[in-house]
């Protein structure tokens, strides 16, 4: 994606709160000390400042990831690659029944600057909106400072591989990733590589858990490897993902460490359909027609693994892909 450039963000002057209100299209965003109001022409919406921004901080950072991002019940973007819808109530059977819901599309860039700007304008010095709950002060109360150093993180994203010569660098204690509180039991050590030489830019190799163990953020996937289009997207989790996930594709789960419970619901309707729970080992596959929760009780670490086809979404759409892996 492009970087946003010369696009105007409709903010106003701040509130008694030192908040600034923010509108795109026909909706209206405004932040008080402890809520996040927002409305459209057929309805109106609150919710609670910290897992808004939480939500808020994903969109920005990961571009508005595959398909849906659910910033609660209610509240989402869809990605269109290039565009992308934002909404309410659309993906909530009781809202479309009584006809409150409201959906916009907006070029990416526009509705990139001005989600950034909010985040930037509505996120304290206090609050971290990547870092797990016992490792961020709090997200409430008067607009006090900004915290821009942590909500201007991007994703990691690898060109072929971690530790590749001219590619993302390992982590270690100097470049200040030291190891997480919940993973000193992780060995530390490194692979040895004899190389032929003539190879050294092909042949590498690293301690993948040891590079997951010095992960400062949560629910928040780096993109370690790259094959065509195959992305190994590991993370490390704590508590509960911001965001409720609605795919466009078949995405893959291999939890590497300790354990997860997922909700899936259904993608349109918001209606359960499952609950996974997922340990150490376990490999599982999210279908392309549902949305998903998880709740990690303890630090652990997940790997996504992404099919980056821009082809997916339209092929499901045609019925010419699946929208489960296997069929038994
Ligand atoms: C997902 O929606 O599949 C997802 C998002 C963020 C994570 C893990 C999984 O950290
Ligand atoms: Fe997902």
């Amino acid at each position: 994606m492009t970087d946003v450039t010369d696009v105007t963000v409709l903010s106003g002057e701040a509130n008694e709160h030192g908040y600034k209100p923010f509108s795109i299209g026909e909706f209206n965003f405004s932040r008080d000390e402890h809520f996040v109001h927002v409305t459209w022409p057929s309805g109106t919406h609150v919710t609670a400042a910290e897992p808004f921004l939480k939500a808020l901080m994903r969109d920005v950072a990961w571009n508005f990831f595959y398909g849906t991002v659910n910033f609660d019940a209610v509240l989402g973007t869809t990605n269109h690659y290039g565009n992308v819808d934002l909404f309410a109530g659309r993906f909530n059977e009781a809202y479309r029944k009584a006809e409150l819901d409201h959906m916009e599309n907006f070029p990416h860039d526009e509705i990139k600057a001005t989600f950034t700007a909010m985040l930037s304008d509505w996120t304290n010095a206090t609050f971290d909106p990547f870092a797990a709950p016992m490792e961020t002060g709090s997200a409430y109360g008067a607009k006090s400072g900004n915290n821009d150093a942590a909500v201007t993180r991007t994703r990691v994203t690898a060109k072929r591989m971690v530790g590749m010569p001219d590619d993302e660098p390992l982590r270690t204690d100097e470049s200040g990733y030291p190891v997480n509180r919940a993973f000193h039991d992780v060995d530390q050590s490194q692979p040895v590589v004899e190389v032929e030489p003539g190879y050294e830019n092909e042949v590498s190799a690293y301690n993948f858990f040891a590079y997951l163990s010095r992960s400062d953020v949560t629910w928040n996937p780096s993109v370690v490897s790259v094959c065509k289009d195959s992305l190994y997207c590991p993370t490390t989790e704590e508590f509960i993902l911001p965001i409720i996930h609605g795919n466009d594709r078949v995405e893959w789960f291999i939890q590497l460490s300790d354990e997860i419970i997922w909700e899936v619901e259904d993608l349109k309707t918001g209606t359960p359909r499952a609950k996974v729970v997922m340990k150490a080992g376990d490999c599982a596959s999210m279908p392309a027609d549902i949305r998903h929760r998880g709740y990690s009780p303890k630090r652990s670490m997940l790997l996504v693994w992404e099919n980056n086809s821009p082809a997916i979404p339209d092929m499901i759409a045609r019925g010419e892909a699946s929208v489960v892996p296997v069929k038994f």
